[in-house]
């Protein structure tokens, strides 16, 4: 048995964690780091699959990311603009598929001017909201108490203009169908991002990746934190009292004045707290849950599709993989796509066997891509699902009215212990620019108080 006592103990080895416990340090604090998994990164994992490095988790950086810029660049990581030139591929309700450059779907002009005037309604939405603080909006508890469906339904009239404003949200950020949260749920979403329009833009929503992988973060992180980091301990109890925690894990024990728990809401409630935690905290984990999505990629001999003069951008709301982008590495020869299959989508692949999931998903990529599709030299999908600390992807969000009804509360602390990870940030919410901001505003609540 090993007993240590540091200033804070932080649990959970993702980007959250890491940024907090670095911050903590460089503040003159003694910290540990917990980790459950035997790697650090949490929902940040890249690994070489068959001999191609893939994201297995999240990779995108983007133009308004300011912390996460701000951390690649004390870090010295650099970055490489996605692949977008040529024609994108979408697939419309009257399964036709259509071709097109820039932004605008290949709709009808009615469907058009309906997807622009509810994206200028959602951006009016958005700009009216502190994305830190969601249930202070006008209209905010209206807004919490219908689904983003019942919503949709209610301003427009034409379906696929409905389809593809709600994929923008619930297939492709939140990953649950838009019948399951609410529509202050779906502007908090867009006001995360700094609207709606960033949302629906993938030149700016997916605009680089880190050359080496955006588990970079994580594992440059924890190498500066060096010994303070111990993977393979999970976390299961905590015994707490205003002056401190004790967590005895293994054949160690852990003393320390301060905790900070960075793991998602659905992990929370994995951990048994003595003294209980206060009932709130843990309801309001309890209305938090996990989206779903399985990212697919399929790397090929060639980017193919670039000679055909497409971008491999494509969307459809209709076809099992709802979105798809040219995602080849850095200065590397093979190509490679990567593939979103959400939601309720994702609920019927998973349930067929491996060689009926991958002819499905392929068979989505044939149709945006041509034959040369069915024949990758490798294919992977990334398997958060049964993930038993996340149980799936992206993150986490609230069920309808949740956002109102808890989200004031959301951030507090319980004695000694902090509460946080991506899934509670405002700016950057379900994506690692959020982690880190939500890492850094953790830190500061120990080191001053005050602020
Ligand atoms: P995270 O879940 O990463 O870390 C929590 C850690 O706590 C984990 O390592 C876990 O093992 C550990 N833990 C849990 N319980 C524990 C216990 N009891 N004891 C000890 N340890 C415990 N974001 C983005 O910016 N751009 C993108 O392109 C994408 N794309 C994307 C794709 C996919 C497939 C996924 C899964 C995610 C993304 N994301 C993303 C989201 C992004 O990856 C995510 O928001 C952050 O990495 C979350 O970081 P956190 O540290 O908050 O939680």
């Amino acid at each position: 048995m090993t007993d240590e006592q540091v200033d804070v103990l932080v649990v959970g080895a993702g980007a959250t964690g890491l940024s907090a416990a670095y911050a903590l340090q460089r503040a003159g604090r003694s910290v540990l780091v917990l980790e459950s998994r035997d790697r650090v990164g949490g929902r940040l994992w890249t690994e070489e699959v068959d001999g191609v490095d893939l994201e297995i988790g999240g990779q995108w950086v983007s133009p308004d990311q300011e912390a996460l810029l701000a951390m690649l660049d004390e870090l010295g990581l650099e970055t490489f603009e996605r692949h977008r030139e040529g024609e994108s591929v979408y697939v419309g309700l009257d399964g036709e598929r259509r071709t097109f450059t820039g932004e605008v779907l290949p709709v009808a002009p009615a469907v058009e001017a309906e997807m622009d005037r509810l994206t200028e309604l959602l951006d009016e939405l958005s700009a009216q909201m502190d994305p830190a603080r969601p249930w202070d909006m006008p209209g905010a508890t209206e807004l919490d108490h219908v689904t983003f469906r019942a919503w949709l339904d209610e301003q427009c009239e034409h379906e696929e203009a409905r389809d593809n404003i709600a994929m923008f949200i619930a297939q492709a950020m939140l990953t649950k169908p838009a019948h399951t949260f609410s529509a202050l749920q779906a502007v908090h979403m867009a006001a995360s991002a700094g609207s709606f329009s960033n949302l629906v833009d993938s030149e700016f929503i997916l605009d680089r990746r880190v050359i080496g992988g955006l588990q970079q973060v994580p594992l440059q992180l924890a190498a500066r934190l060096g010994d303070a980091v111990r993977t393979g301990h999970d976390v299961e109890k905590v015994c707490w009292h205003d002056g401190g925690v004790t967590v005895a894990c293994g054949d160690l024990t852990v003393s320390a004045r301060h905790l900070v728990l960075a793991i998602p809401p659905t992990a929370v409630t994995r951990v048994r707290f003595e003294p209980p935690l206060p009932s709130v905290q843990r309801e309001t984990r309890q209305h938090q849950s996990f989206g779903q999505v399985i990212k697919v990629h399929a790397t090929y001999e060639t980017p193919f599709w670039r000679d055909a003069g497409l971008s491999g951008t494509a969307f459809s709301p209709y076809l099992t993989v709802h979105e798809a982008y040219d995602n080849t590495n850095h200065d590397e020869d093979r190509g490679t796509l990567v593939g979103f299959v959400s939601d309720v989508q994702a609920d019927a692949v998973l349930a067929l066997d491996a060689d009926q999931r991958r002819a499905i998903i392929l068979e989505s990529l044939q149709t945006y891509f041509g034959p040369e599709a069915a024949s990758p030299l490798t294919y992977f999908e990334s398997d958060w699902t049964s993930e038993e600390l996340g149980s799936g992807a992206y993150g986490s969000s609230f069920d309808l009215g949740g956002l109102t009804r808890f989200g004031p509360r959301l951030r507090e602390p319980a004695g000694p212990i902090q509460i946080g990870s991506s899934d509670v940030a405002g700016l950057g919410f379900q994506h690692v620019d959020g982690a880190l901001r939500v890492g850094a505003q953790m830190a500061r609540a120990i080191t001053d108080p005050t602020s």
